[in-house]
């Protein structure tokens, strides 16, 4: 592996090998959703404790401070919308000269296998993938369901992992499921880290799943909603980085939780 696709890695996967990377980038087909209508404000108290933020290409320009010293993750497909009629036809809207120019440390992409645009999305990766090894800059997939939630089981999350790293993804982002995600990880030969998925109703059952997936080979999480759209997204990163970079278990991370929500912490 090259210096720079190495140097670019090592920013991402922290040296204890795991990774907490915070997603912003909703609004790329959701609009101004619930607690990210105004993403730079959002995102300001929970920057010190994310290993890497992920969003667009606009949001990065217009709402975050370039002097900021934090790798980004360019979220660089769309052309969608929630009242559209399809979220997977996706297309690669960011080119890689705009991905050098941002300073990006990856480019991040859904696949929608199994859909009507499983063919689009899956050569779409992999021509970002040979753009972005051009210039030493990694490729996350994001194995995306769309509305389809119940589509999140083992075998599909494994389908779906597998093809995105037979296609050259460096780290793949995927659900967590309760059944087997063992399995999910272990037939994917890079890095798996675990998005959120929409709010729970209990902040216990995110320190669960978390915990659970770590346990069963996940470096880490790209988890946003079940961050900032809590009522205190400050204690919940907090928590959830202590299970990925302290070792905490699901019930200390909520004791945690529970410490720096009453400000004893
Ligand atoms: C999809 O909207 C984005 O790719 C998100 O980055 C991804 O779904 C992870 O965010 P959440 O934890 O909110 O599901």
């Amino acid at each position: 592996m090259d210096w720079g696709m190495k140097n670019r890695l090592s920013r991402l996967i922290q040296p204890d090998g795991k990774a907490l990377f915070l997603p912003i980038d909703h609004g790329y087909f959701q609009g101004p959703t619930t607690k990210l209508e105004k993403p730079g404000e959002t995102l300001k108290p929970l920057l010190p404790y994310a290993d890497a933020v992920m969003l667009t290409r606009g949001v990065l320009r217009n709402c975050v401070d370039p002097t900021v010293n934090k790798p980004i993750i360019l979220r660089v497909s769309g052309g969608t919308s929630m009242v559209g009629e399809d979220l997977a036809n996706e297309a690669i809207t960011t080119s890689i000269e705009e991905i050098i120019r941002l300073n990006a440390s990856a480019a991040s992409m859904s696949i929608f296998v199994g859909s009507k645009y499983e063919h689009q999305t899956l050569t779409n990766l992999a021509k970002l993938v040979d753009a972005c090894e051009n210039y030493g800059i990694p490729v996350m997939a994001v194995t995306a369901v769309g509305k389809e939630l119940e589509k999140r089981t083992a075998r599909y999350l494994a389908l779906c992992c597998r093809i995105a790293a037979e296609l050259g993804a460096r780290v793949v982002k995927t659900y967590y499921c309760e059944e087997g995600f063992e399995k999910v990880v272990d037939g994917c030969p890079v890095p798996v880290v675990i998005a959120g998925g929409p709010k729970t109703e209990t902040q216990q059952e995110v320190f669960d799943f978390v915990y659970d997936g770590m346990q069963k080979g996940a470096i880490g999480v790209n988890l946003g909603r079940n961050i900032w759209q809590t009522e205190h997204p400050v204690a919940a990163i907090r928590a959830i980085r202590a299970i990925i970079h302290e070792n905490y278990t699901a019930k200390e991370a909520n004791d945690l939780y529970e410490q720096i929500k009453a400000g004893k912490l």
